[in-house]
């Protein structure tokens, strides 16, 4: 009996699916080739959505990838690589330790950049494997797919969807040196559209803006320092000249992980589709444990205290620092944290390997969010609305917490500087001075009054894309135009030509009939004389 119900169910769902579910998709296949690490969490969402209307769907990853793994949505396909799953690991918790490390701001950067180097050379080298491995790519020429989904933080999508000449989603946050908005060939006036990493406002003042101007002429060489060995390996396998710009280009939709209550407003494209909040959206009941834990609270209720995925451990020294701040507030505080407990650590403070962290700030006792900032988390944080106290680690992440700051939703700390009385003064703060309630979740009602739920969004244009192979209608021609067409130089030059020459030609004929008229008489005249007479 237990038996049969278990092969029923599935069958009853499916028909349930079948009746319920969208007429429309007749179930198309597509490759998705994501990026690991958080970047994968969201995207799986949209992974088992595109399942759950019929698509079958074939997800390629390295055999040593950290966070991506068989699913029971997908048909997963792996290939090697000369590095293991350890290796990037290691990557991520050294890049943790870095950030603690009170070092000289050059020697930090110095370092970062090292990190990164070696970062980007192991991902391009997995890159490299993935497009060599003659086998499999065969076998995805030979897959008939309709379209490719894929992160472009690491383009070897792109370059995989121009190899199978098949469109392109881009599933993203963002992308490094202003490449997101550039590589849609979106106007950004560096007057009120703040750089990445620059922390301005969109009001900025005069030497805000100068700033800004030096960030934009700076980031393309930046930008190309990063992305250009994926450009040459892109030019080796498919043949012709490929530039970063062509392999950012090809993105026929561009799913960004962004909307307008977090990011200031600034001039779009036809195919950037915003949906921030994507990873909000599904929430589960809590567990027994994390449940008794929020009961135990009592009415000060609970601080969820996260600093994401890549930085699970941190120096004992600011760890005793953070465990005596968070000592001195009444809230029970759930800490994920990898690292050896603390030594002074309070009664009050759990530490935990892993948490709930959405489920947990959904919950209507949850008064404050440490977090680092990532875009993940400040999501989380809006639309559940709770406000936060941020330690700013590295990349976007000063950018999102200032913005926050700025909207009074919450509190940013400088993760080296501060003492454990400055957290602990920034709970008090959070938790009981109500404008910071008030307005996150005014910031909560606005994100969430919208007319279609962002994964729905994410799914519909995936289908879209599939549907019509692409979507040339919505692309830009400043795709096709060289820099001085497009900032119209030539026109420009042309018009100039033509007035200097007309100014020319006008100056000409004054002097000429001014000579005729009145000057040097006698020597223009006297030849008409003459022949007049
Ligand atoms: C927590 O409290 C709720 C409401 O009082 C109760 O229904 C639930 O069973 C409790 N959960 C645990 C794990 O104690």
């Amino acid at each position: 009996m237990a038996v049969e119900s278990h092969g029923l169910l599935p069958l009853v769902l499916n028909l349930l699916l079948c009746v319920l579910g969208p007429s429309e998709s007749q179930g198309g296949k597509l490759l998705v080739v994501p990026m690991d690490g958080s970047h994968w969490l969201s995207m799986v969402s949209v992974i088992q959505q595109l399942h759950q209307r019929g698509h079958e769907i074939v997800v390629v990853a390295p055999t040593s990838s950290v966070r991506i793994k068989e699913g029971a949505f997908y048909t997963f396909k792996n290939f090697p690589v000369p590095f293991q799953k350890e290796d990037l690991e290691a990557i991520f918790v050294s890049f943790g330790h870095n950030v603690f490390e009170d070092e000289p701001f050059l020697q930090r950067v110095v370092k970062m950049y090292k990190a990164v180097q070696k970062d980007s050379a192991i991902l391009l080298s997995a890159c490299s494997h993935l497009l060599h491995n003659k086998e499999l790519m065969a076998s995805l020429v030979a897959g008939s797919f309709e379209a490719v989904l894929t992160d472009p933080f690491l383009p070897c999508g792109s370059i995989v969807a121009q190899y199978l000449s098949l469109p392109a989603v881009y599933f993203l946050n963002g992308l490094p040196c202003g490449l997101d908005f550039d590589g849609t060939q979106c106007p950004s006036p560096p007057s009120y559209v703040p750089r990445s990493l620059s922390v301005n406002p969109d009001h900025m003042t005069f030497l805000q803006r100068v700033k800004n101007m030096l960030i934009t002429f700076i980031q393309p060489f930046l930008c190309s320092a990063v992305y250009s060995p994926f450009a040459s390996l892109a030019s080796e396998v498919l043949q012709r000249d490929v530039t970063v710009q062509d392999l950012m280009g090809f993105g026929s939709v561009w799913l960004l992980r962004s909307d307008f209550v977090m990011n200031y407003p600034r001039p779009t494209m036809p195919n950037i589709i915003f949906i921030g909040g994507i990873n909000c959206v599904t929430q589960k009941p809590l567990s027994q444990e994390f449940e008794a834990y929020v009961n135990a609270s009592g009415e000060h209720g609970i601080v969820v205290f996260s600093l994401g995925s890549m930085v699970s451990e941190i120096p004992e020294k600011k760890a005793m620092e953070i465990a005596d701040a968070l000592g001195k507030i009444p809230q029970t505080v759930l800490w994920r944290y990898t690292g050896s407990p603390p030594s002074n650590l309070a009664k009050n403070t759990i530490l935990v390997k892993w948490l709930p962290q959405n489920d947990l700030l959904g919950h209507p006792n949850a008064r404050a969010f440490i977090t680092h900032a990532g875009s993940h988390g400040i999501y989380e944080g809006i639309c559940n609305g709770v406000p936060m106290v941020m330690m700013p680690l590295f990349g976007d992440q000063m950018d999102n917490a200032k913005r926050m700051e700025s909207r009074g939703a919450g509190i940013t700390l400088n993760v080296l500087e501060m003492t454990s009385d400055d957290l602990a003064h920034a709970l008090k703060t959070v938790i009981n001075d109500k404008s910071y309630k008030e307005n996150i979740m005014r910031l909560s009602s606005l994100h969430k009054d919208r007319p279609m739920e962002p994964l729905d969004l994410a799914v519909f244009w995936v289908e879209f894309v599939m549907r019509h192979k692409g979507a040339p209608h919505l692309r830009p021609a400043a795709h096709d135009l060289t820099w001085y067409q497009y900032h119209s130089l030539d026109v420009i030059g042309f018009l100039l030509a033509v007035v200097l020459a007309s100014t020319f030609i006008v100056f000409k004929c004054c002097v000429f009939g001014f000579r005729k008229c009145f000057g040097k008489k006698g020597r223009i005249k006297k030849p008409h004389k003459s022949k007049a007479h």
